[in-house]
C-alpha cells in the first residue's frame, strides 16, 4: 500500500501533478476509481496509475458511483474481453448523468486498437479521456487538460517507447507484489494482439529491477512475481549482457524471506539454464507457467510459435527431473483456424504427457489486424466449445489425481487473506501457487506457515497448520 515520491526523469509530469493537486484542493478534494481488466501486466500498470492519482491529490473511491474520475484499464486479448469493456462503459452513462462534472477515462490495450477507439469516439460521447499503453506516465498532463476545460483528450500514439522509471506506485496488496521487468513483445504469434497494442520488447535495467525488489522485501512483501510478456528474452539489446537467468540469480541473492515467481515464459526461449537456476535458487518458487498453446506441430507452426511438441516436452522432462516438486501450468487455445479433430487429439495427448497442475484454456478468438484472423477454415463455435469441454474434463481428472497425492503431506504455504464467506478460514498458496483453504486465524496472514493437507480437490486444497516439530 505504499506510494513513492514522484522522483523522476519526467519534470513536466511532476509539474502537472502539482498543478492538478492545486485544482483538486480548490474543489475541496476529488475521488478516483480505477478498474482493471486483463492480465497482471495491466494490474501492474493500474498500480502505477493509482500511484500517480494519489500523487495528484485524488483519494481512491471504493465504487464507481462515489467517484469524480473513473478509469477503466482495458484488455484486448479476446473479443469477449472487449465486449465486457464496451458493456461496462455503456453502463457508466447513467452514473455520469447523476454526477455532473464526473470524468470517464479509458486506457490500456484496447485503446491501442483503432476499431475500438473509433467505436468509443462515435458511440460513447460521454467518455472524456482515451489514452494508450505507451503514454501512461502522462496521466497528470491529461487530467490537467480535462480539469482546465478541454472537452475530450485522446492520446493513442506509439512514438514513446521509453521506459519511464520512478513513477509512484500504489500496490493493492501488502504481501504479494507484481514487478514488471520488461514491456512489449516481439514474437508475433499469429493469433495475438499483444505486439500491436504493447509495442516492441524493451527491458528494465537490472539495477532498477533489483532496487525495486529489495525495497519490496524490506517493506515486508513475501512474494514477488516478475512480469513480462516473454520474460525469457529479458535483456535483449543491453550493452552489458544480462539474460533472464542472470537476473533471477541476482534477485535470488537478496536477503529476506520471500518467494520469487515469474511469468510468462515462452517455450522457444526457456532454456536449461533457466531450469538449473530455478532448481538451485533459494527464493525461486519451483513453479513454471509455460504456455504450449497446442500439441500439434502443424498448428504450432501456423501460430508462429517456433518450437515443436517434442521440443516442448523434452524441456518439461528436463524440468521435472531437475525439480521433482515442480508445479507446471500452461495456456492452450482450442479451435485455432484449420485445427482438425486429429490435431486437437494431439493437444490432448500432450496434456496427458505433460501432466499439468493447472491450465488456462481459451476458445480461439479472431483479433483484428492479426494474421490468423484472415486465415481460412475458421473453426465453428460449436466445435470449439465441444473441444474446450473435452480438454477441461481431461485437465480436471489430471489435477484431481495430482492434488490427491498431496493429501496428508506437509507443505509450506503463504496465507494472503481471509476467506470472504467462511469465518475461521484463510486463503493461502503453496510454493507451486496451488490455492489452499486454510483453517487458521488471521494473524497468520503474511507469515509462511507449515501445514498439513487435509483434503484435495481439482482446483484447491484444504489444510490446517502443523506446529514445527509436531
Ligand atoms: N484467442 C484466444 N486466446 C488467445 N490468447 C492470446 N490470444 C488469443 C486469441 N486471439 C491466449 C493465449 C495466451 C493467453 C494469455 O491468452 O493462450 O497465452
Ligand atoms: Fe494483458 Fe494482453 Fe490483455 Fe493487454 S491485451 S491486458 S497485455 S492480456
Amino acid at each position: 500500500m505504499e506510494t513513492k515520491q514522484f522522483q523522476t526523469a519526467l519534470p513536466e509530469q511532476a509539474l502537472q501533478c502539482a498543478q492538478v493537486r492545486a485544482l483538486i484542493e480548490e474543489r475541496g478534494g476529488l475521488r478516483a476509481y480505477v478498474h482493471t481488466y486483463g492480465c497482471q501486466q495491466n494490474v501492474s500498470d493500474s498500480e502505477r496509475l493509482q500511484g500517480l492519482l494519489l500523487e495528484m491529490g485524488y483519494s481512491l473511491a471504493g465504487a464507481p458511483e462515489d467517484a469524480d474520475l473513473i478509469l477503466y484499464n482495458t484488455c484486448a486479448i479476446r473479443e469477449h474481453a472487449e465486449n465486457r469493456v464496451f458493456g461496462n462503459v455503456g453502463a457508466l452513462k447513467a452514473i455520469k448523468a447523476r454526477r455532473p462534472g464526473m470524468k470517464i477515462g479509458l486506457c490500456g490495450c484496447m485503446m491501442q486498437q483503432e476499431h475500438a477507439v473509433q467505436r468509443i469516439l462515435e458511440k460513447y460521447p460521454f467518455v472524456d479521456l482515451i489514452f494508450g499503453t505507451h503514454v501512461l506516465h502522462r496521466l497528470p498532463e491529461f487530467l490537467y487538460r480535462l480539469l482546465t476545460g478541454e472537452k475530450r483528450v485522446v492520446e493513442t500514439g506509439t512514438e514513446d517507447t521509453a521506459i519511464h522509471e520512478g513513477l509512484p506506485v500504489h500496490r493493492d496488496g501488502r504481501i504479494k507484489a507484481w514487478l514488471p521487468v520488461m514491456y512489449g513483445c516481439d514474437n508475433f504469434c499469429t493469433y495475438c494482439v499483444v505486439p500491436y497494442v504493447r509495442g516492441r520488447e524493451r527491458s528494465r535495467a537490472p539495477e532498477a529491477v533489483e532496487r525495486e525488489a529489495r525495497a519490496l522485501v524490506q517493506a515486508g512483501y513475501r512474494e514477488i512475481t516478475l512480469l513480462g510478456q516473454n520474460v525469457n528474452s529479458y535483456g535483449k539489446g543491453f550493452s552489458e549482457p544480462c539474460g533472464f537467468p542472470a537476473l533471477l540469480r541476482r534477485l535470488d541473492a537478496l536477503e529476506g524471506e520471500f518467494w520469487l515467481r515469474f511469468m510468462t515464459s515462452h517455450p522457444k526461449d526457456a532454456t536449461r539454464e533457466l531450469i538449473d537456476t530455478m532448481a538451485a535458487g533459494r527464493h525461486i518458487a519451483r513453479q513454471l507457467h509455460l504456455p504450449v498453446q497446442s500439441g500439434s506441430d502443424r498448428v504450432l507452426a501456423a501460430m508462429n510459435r517456433r518450437y515443436t511438441a517434442e521440443r516442448y516436452l523434452s524441456l518439461v522432462r528436463y524440468a521435472r527431473e531437475a525439480m521433482p516438486s515442480l508445479t507446471l501450468s500452461t495456456d492452450i487455445i482450442v479451435g485455432f483456424p484449420g485445427e482438425t479433430e486429429e490435431e486437437f487429439r494431439e493437444t490432448l495427448a500432450l496434456v496427458k504427457e505433460a501432466q499439468y497442475d493447472s491450465m488456462f484454456a481459451f476458445l480461439y478468438s479472431p483479433r483484428p489486424g492479426t494474421p490468423a484472423e484472415k486465415m481460412e477454415n475458421q473453426v465453428p463455435h460449436e466445435v470449439k466449445t465441444r473441444r474446450f469441454a473435452e480438454l477441461m474434463q481431461l485437465q480436471e481428472e489430471i489435477a484431481k489425481a495430482k492434488n490427491r497425492r498431496l493429501q496428508g503431506q506437509r507443505l509450506r504455504v503463504l496465507p494472503d487473506g481471509v476467506q470472504p464467506h467462511q469465518p475461521g478460514f484463510l486463503t493461502a498458496r503453496t510454493e507451486g501457487n496451488i490455492f489452499v483453504n486454510l483453517a487458521a486465524s488471521p494473524d497468520r496472514i503474511g507469515r509462511f506457515t507449515e501445514v498439513e493437507i487435509t483434503s484435495a480437490h481439482a482446483w484447491m486444497l484444504k489444510a490446517k497448520p502443523v506446529e514445527p516439530g509436531a
